[in-house]
């Protein structure tokens, strides 16, 4: 086990790479602890859960919402707990999102810390402080900005997620290489998904690139003024397509991110966009999509990053440089016209 902690504007954090479930017991106290699993992480992992308080969700997107919120509230208050409780998100991105909100709000802040189930929520989703829920197909509408107090990373967990999900989690990682990581991009450009996912070295070794490429962004920007923008490199077109089609959100970021290179080589002097979407198919994931063009641009206006007649778009200067830049909503419809 490697702890490392990371500073933040008002708090610290820290990250326990390559470690063991069973260390929980000594980060926390068991018996002022709440451990909140969703029902699948609780199916494969329920061994290891003995012995602990836990409540227990339903899984998936359309439980991040308020009426599970409440749940969990309810059940927080049956089981007595008080402002020494430690909330523990054990799961994916949902869990650990909403664990972060609902520490955030119950008697006005309980400290919490997270033990992320997926890869996604490994490299992403549990990093960074952004906890929220959605409002119907209103993702993260609603939500705070508060640090975990710890992070476990114990890699085995992932041994029971699905294919799907581990290539869900590569397009994050996939999006890091190309606004952060240059020589990152190497390394996915010589494995591919199971060369990495059965080597615990190459794997873990990942992951904990990941994990501090992401915190090294937000610590310099934590409350998304500037630089923070650029992990959303993908994410617009994405957003909109996820809504629209049965899309998973790794796949529809995927499709984000091949466009979003193409729209750099036309808008920002990149080169290399053929690069980019080969490697979004090395992992199992699409670079194109026929999608409705009017419908999509109308969702994207609606879009939170739109500020008048113009997108704060992420666009790749090289592999592994990102920059913002206001693309107007006719460049963009024009563009994705063609
Ligand atoms: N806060 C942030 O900064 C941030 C960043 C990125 C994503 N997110 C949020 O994260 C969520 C997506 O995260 P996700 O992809 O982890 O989704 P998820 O939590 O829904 O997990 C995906 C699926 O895997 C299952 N699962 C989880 N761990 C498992 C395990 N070890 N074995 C088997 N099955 C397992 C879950 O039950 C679920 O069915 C979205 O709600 C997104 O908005 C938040
Ligand atoms: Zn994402």
């Amino acid at each position: 086990m490697k702890k490392i902690t990371y500073k933040f504007s008002s708090a610290s954090t820290d990250y326990y790479f390559d470690a063991s479930f069973s260390a929980l017991g000594r980060l926390v106290n068991k018996k002022q602890s709440i451990l909140i699993v969703d029902e699948k992480v609780f199916f494969h992992h329920a061994a290891k859960l003995k012995g602990w308080n836990i409540i227990v969700i339903k899984s998936g997107e359309q439980h991040k919402n308020q009426d599970t919120v409440n749940d969990i509230i309810q059940n927080l208050v049956q089981l007595e707990a008080d402002r020494k409780t430690v909330l523990v998100g054990v799961g994916g991105g949902v869990v650990t999102d909403i664990t972060g909100y609902v520490a955030s709000i119950y008697m006005r802040g309980l400290t919490f810390g997270f033990v992320p189930t997926t890869l996604l929520a490994m490299v992403d989703a549990s990093i960074g402080g952004k906890n929220g829920i959605d409002l119907g197909l209103y993702k993260n509408m609603v939500g705070t900005i508060r640090q975990p107090s710890f992070l476990l990373y114990d890699y085995s967990l992932l041994k029971s997620l699905p294919e799907s999900e581990w290539i869900n989690g590569f397009a994050e990682i996939i999006k890091h290489a190309c606004i952060n990581d240059a020589a990152m991009f190497k390394i996915l450009k010589q494995n591919d998904l199971s060369s990495i996912r059965y080597s615990k070295k190459t794997l873990g070794e990942l992951i904990e690139r990941n994990a501090k490429l992401k915190t090294k962004i937000v610590q310099q920007d934590e409350f998304e003024k500037g630089n923070r923008k650029l992990l959303n490199f993908g994410h617009t077109l994405g957003h909109a397509l996820e809504n629209m089609y049965d899309l998973s959100h790794g796949q529809a970021v995927a499709i984000g991110m091949a466009y979003a290179s193409v729209l750099s080589e036309k808008l920002n002097g990149f080169h290399e966009s053929s690069r980019v979407i080969e490697l979004i198919e090395q992992y199992g994931l699409p670079a194109n999509l026929e999608f409705e063009k009017d419908e999509v641009m109308d969702v994207m206006k609606m879009d939170k990053k739109r500020e008048r007649k113009e997108i704060h778009y992420v666009l790749l200067e090289k592999i592994g440089k990102a920059v913002v830049k206001p693309v107007t909503l006719r460049q963009l419809e024009q563009f994705i016209q063609q």
